[in-house]
């Protein structure tokens, strides 16, 4: 199925599934793979929470959501500022109440990687920090069954996180800064996974490189044409499509075939082994603790751990 012109949800084997009566939300989804996940989920039923920062973007996805006859809102939150973040989270709390389904999937390859008012590099504060501050704030949110995902990227396997240096790095790259933070992207899905099952929490979280993908938005931003970087990662020298990489994204969030499956890596819709930095428990623990300290907010199932 994959690199026919099959939409997302028949290349994951969900097509027959029905998601009516349940949220997601998708963060991300004004453009690119998310946008694709979206229309996917709310073509399945899903009520869809769209997000990003360009309103008319959102607006327009909205406008595709209710022509498959979803129910869609459009949230907007810039992922440097938590308090926009926060106020994501406060608003899909409040006015959507349970979730069944929440996608991290907004991110990018960013050319600054200057340091935002946190004190921390541009990419991981966007890529890693706001993601793991939108699912802590949205955990009372997470319905019984609920589902986390979380877009990384096979660019983890050349990655190097040093988590006592995360400010604005001299002579980081854009690409090298982009690495790092899908590496944090699998530890942190890795490390809720852990701390979910400790808390006794029916919700799982699993993480998944899309493949790579020319028709988004982020490819523009790579520092060599698609096939050349899956030669240099050393996966899939090839390319997909935008239906291909959502496909992983709505498998993950719909299928039956994982479900009560968490802390895993997949790449087209199957589990696949990431490297072994990801699997670091250590690191996973180390990134965690740090990740609610550069925050200044208390850990998140942190009384799922201790003693
Ligand atoms: N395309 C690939 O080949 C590929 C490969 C591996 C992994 N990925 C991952 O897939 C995910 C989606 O990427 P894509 O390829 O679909 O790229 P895309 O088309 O550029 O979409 C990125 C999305 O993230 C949002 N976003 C970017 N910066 C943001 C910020 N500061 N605050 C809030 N939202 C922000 C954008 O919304 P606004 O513009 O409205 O803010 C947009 O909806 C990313 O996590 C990326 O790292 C992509």
């Amino acid at each position: 199925m994959f690199g026919s012109e099959a939409d997302p949800e028949t290349k994951a084997g969900i097509e027959d599934v029905d998601l009516s009566g349940r949220t997601a939300l998708v963060t991300g989804s004004t453009s690119g793979l998310g946008r694709e996940a979206a229309l996917s989920l709310g073509r399945l039923g899903a009520d869809i929470v769209v997000h990003g920062r360009d309103r008319d973007a959102g607006q327009r996805v909205v406008d595709d959501l209710e022509a498959v006859g979803a129910d869609a809102r459009f949230v907007a939150a810039d992922f440097e500022r938590p308090e926009e973040v926060s106020a994501l989270a406060e608003t899909v709390r409040e006015e959507v109440g349970e979730l069944a389904v929440l996608c991290n999937n907004a991110g990018g390859l960013f050319q600054d990687n200057s340091e935002t008012d946190l004190g921390v590099e541009r990419t991981f504060h966007i890529n890693h920090l706001s993601p793991y501050q939108l699912t802590a704030e949205l955990l009372p949110a997470l319905s019984p069954g609920a589902r986390v995902i979380t877009t990384a990227s096979v660019g983890h396997r050349i990655a190097t996180l040093n988590l006592d240096r995360l400010a604005a790095l001299t002579g980081l790259s854009p690409w090298a800064a982009y690495c790092r933070s899908k590496l944090a992207n699998i530890l942190f899905a890795n490390e809720l996974a852990r701390r979910l099952v400790a808390a006794g929490r029916n919700v799982t979280s699993n993480s998944l490189h899309p493949g790579i993908v020319p028709g988004s938005e982020f490819s523009r931003a790579l520092p060599a044409p698609a096939p050349q970087i899956g030669e240099l990662v050393g996966e899939f020298p090839t390319t997909d499509s935008v239906e291909d990489g959502a496909a992983t994204i709505v498998y993950l969030a719909a299928s039956e075939a994982v479900e009560g499956v968490t802390g895993k890596y997949f790449a087209r819709c199957r589990e696949r082994r990431p490297a072994p930095d990801a699997v670091d428990a250590e690191a996973q623990r180390k990134l965690w603790t740090r990740s609610a300290e550069l925050l200044g907010i208390e850990e998140p199932l942190a009384d799922a751990v201790e003693g």
